[in-house]
């Protein structure tokens, strides 16, 4: 493939971009400027969750671009409200939402409903667990509880404290805690789903001590494990969860959603461009088409398939797999190391097929919730014949 003729020199080098130039796709399927395609099982890191080219969502943004893209948040918003009220509503739960532009930015907007919240008790700190992954700010970074993301940009905020798991995290609990921030399913750190006693019984002694458990779904919500939250799975009502991710089907939102009546007050928060009129209508039009292919039963469909495709590559190539980890359409390949990981992301990519790394040995599985069967079927052949070449 030819390098593209874009000067890197202009950018800087924090990015390791493969050679590959994409110029269209429809639904899974990708189309690089020569006309070769490829399968995606990435979703560009899991947010183009309605797939390329989807007819609903890109008429509906063209449509919001001809009237209104911004108007700041200094005026009223129809569509805003109208998926501040969708995501309550999906979320079975009373919640009030802050809308931003991106991940870090729903968390950053958590940690200061959790502070603000804990204010009055002299309670900040917030607990996260071991290969967590909150964003690249300096909190989220400093939420993140990875040290190799820490590394030259200290010092960092007070008030994050780490566990190695969730019995670790309760024990952890003192004086000043005010939450526990988890992800149901961790995703960069290793597509690792949370157990599900021990994250219902965390819950329940947060909430006997008035003290609050925050989920980040910004890779594992919006339906990317089968129902809007994955809190929802695990029966966990989270008193503030975060979005982002799939929720705009590819134009930047994110979304900080808490069930703490007027958490935050005027002039607690702000995003310029946060929820504004073209992200909001695309966020409106994306959850309609994915709350519709849950209902239908599409969904549930999609996700015992692609599960059982996951499985037989798995056992086909015992050598390089040692098993499959995550929850619906967030799945691992689990390789037997880092070296047999890179190999396979490097020949899936020779053989036309998108997917991801997380942690140090897995191979990420992330495809948009609309892909077909068809596209999963050749996806698979595709994988296979990585496999077969190492
Ligand atoms: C669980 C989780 N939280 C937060 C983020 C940060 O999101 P963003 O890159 O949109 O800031 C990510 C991104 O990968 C994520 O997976």
């Amino acid at each position: 493939m030819k390098p593209q003729p874009i000067n890197e020199q202009y950018l800087l080098p924090t990015y390791a971009r493969r050679q590959i130039a994409f110029e269209r796709g429809q639904n899974a399927t990708l189309f690089d400027e020569a006309g070769n395609d490829y399968i995606d099982f990435a979703s560009g890191i899991g947010v183009n969750s309605v797939g390329y080219a989807n007819p609903r969502l890109s008429a509906a943004v063209a449509d919001q671009a001809a009237k209104i893209l911004h108007i700041s948040n200094l005026y009223l918003n129809r569509n805003q409200a109208e998926l501040a009220q969708t995501i309550a509503r999906l979320s079975g739960s009373d919640a009030q939402v802050f809308f931003g532009n991106s991940g870090a930015e729903a968390n950053e907007c958590a940690f200061k409903i959790a502070r603000k919240y804990g204010e009055k008790r002299g309670r900040y700190e917030i607990i996260t667990l071991r290969n967590s992954f909150h964003g690249r700010t300096i909190a989220a970074l400093k939420a993140t509880a990875q040290d190799k993301f820490h590394e030259h940009f200290g010092p960092f905020p007070d008030g994050f404290t780490y566990a190695d798991d969730l019995d670790h995290a309760a024990k952890l609990i003192g004086k000043r805690t005010i939450a526990v921030m988890v992800e149901i399913v961790q995703g960069e750190g290793g597509v690792t789903p949370l157990d599900k006693d021990r994250l219902l019984s965390l819950a329940k002694l947060l909430r006997d001590q008035d003290l609050l458990l925050i989920t980040d779904e910004i890779q594992c919500g919006v339906y990317r494990c089968g129902e809007f939250l994955a809190s929802q799975i695990y029966g966990v009502k989270p008193d503030i969860f975060t979005l982002a991710k799939g929720l705009g089907g590819g134009v930047p939102i994110g979304a900080a959603a808490t069930t703490i009546k007027n958490a935050l007050g005027f002039g607690d928060h702000a995003s310029t461009f946060g929820g504004n009129f073209l992200a909001t209508k695309a966020a409106l039009v994306t959850l309609e088409i994915l709350e519709g292919l849950r209902a239908s039963g599409a969904l549930g469909r999609t996700i015992d398939y692609f599960g059982d495709r996951c499985r037989a590559t798995t056992l086909n190539f015992p050598t390089l797999f040692t098993g499959v980890t995550g929850i619906g359409l967030m799945k691992a390949l689990v390789a037997k190391d880092g070296a047999a990981q890179k190999a396979i992301i490097d020949a899936a990519h020779e053989n036309r097929l998108l997917v991801l790394r997380a942690g140090e040995d897995r191979v990420r599985l992330l495809p948009p919730l609309t892909i077909s069967l068809e596209e999963i079927g050749e996806g698979f052949e595709r994988l296979d014949r990585a496999c077969r070449s190492l």
